[in-house]
């Protein structure tokens, strides 16, 4: 009874001994022509990979609640396929007033390498949080350039940047932060003191 039961798990040493490493045996794998080839300059993903994780990052890093019409207020529900074009929505405050880009547009007339530079060097005017692109790796940025890619020209430029004082159409968000601490208290005063 014993020395049968020893026996697969002997064999199972054998076979698993005479495998090869299990990266060489992806590799092999990645090789095969039906394949998508991963090269260092993907990151070691693949066009579907890369386009699943920009998925990822534009869902769960803000970029649809801004540049995708619709999208907070849905609950995230838009369908992928009208993702990013954009919104004429402005966001106005002390810096004027401006609207999320149409990304799937902005991506038309780049290729990996131009989106990597122009990305990695990002400087808007708020709210866009141009910070969290400049400090994503370059995989998370290529991620998302191929999802943009994937999804195609779509939509219309945003409406123009306007400057500050300039009273913008509806609708728009305003950002009006309170007066600070000594203003506040300066205006409290006659309501306190009377
Ligand atoms: C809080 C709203 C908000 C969020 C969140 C946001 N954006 Fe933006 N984004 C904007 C606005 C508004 C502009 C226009 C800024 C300007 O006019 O200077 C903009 C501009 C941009 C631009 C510049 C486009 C151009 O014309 O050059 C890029 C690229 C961009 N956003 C990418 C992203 C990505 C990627 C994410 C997710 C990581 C994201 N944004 C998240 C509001 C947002």
């Amino acid at each position: 009874m014993r020395a049968s039961l020893l026996v697969p798990t002997a064999a199972l040493v054998c076979s698993l001994a005479a495998c090869k490493p299990a990266a060489e045996a992806a590799a092999e794998a990645n090789a095969a022509p039906a394949t998508p080839v991963a090269s260092s300059a993907t990151f070691g993903m693949t066009d579907a990979e890369l386009i699943a994780r920009g998925e990822y990052l534009a869902r769960i890093a803000g970029c649809n609640d801004c540049h995708t019409p619709g999208y907070p207020e849905s609950g995230g529900k838009v369908p992928k396929d009208q993702w990013l074009v954009g919104s004429s929505t402005g966001w106005n405050g002390p810096w004027g007033t401006t609207y999320p880009a149409n990304l799937r547009l902005k991506a038309v007339d780049m290729e990996d390498a131009k989106w990597l530079e122009y990305s990695r060097t990002l400087h808007t005017r708020p709210p866009m949080p141009d910070f969290a692109v400049r400090d994503m790796t370059d995989a998370d940025r290529l991620s998302l350039f191929r999802l943009l890619k994937s999804l195609g020209p779509m939509g219309e430029p945003a409406p123009a940047y306007l400057e500050p004082g300039q009273v913008p159409p509806l609708p728009f968000v305003q950002f009006n932060p309170p007066p600070p601490p000594a203003a506040a208290d300066a205006q409290a005063e006659p309501v306190s003191g009377g």
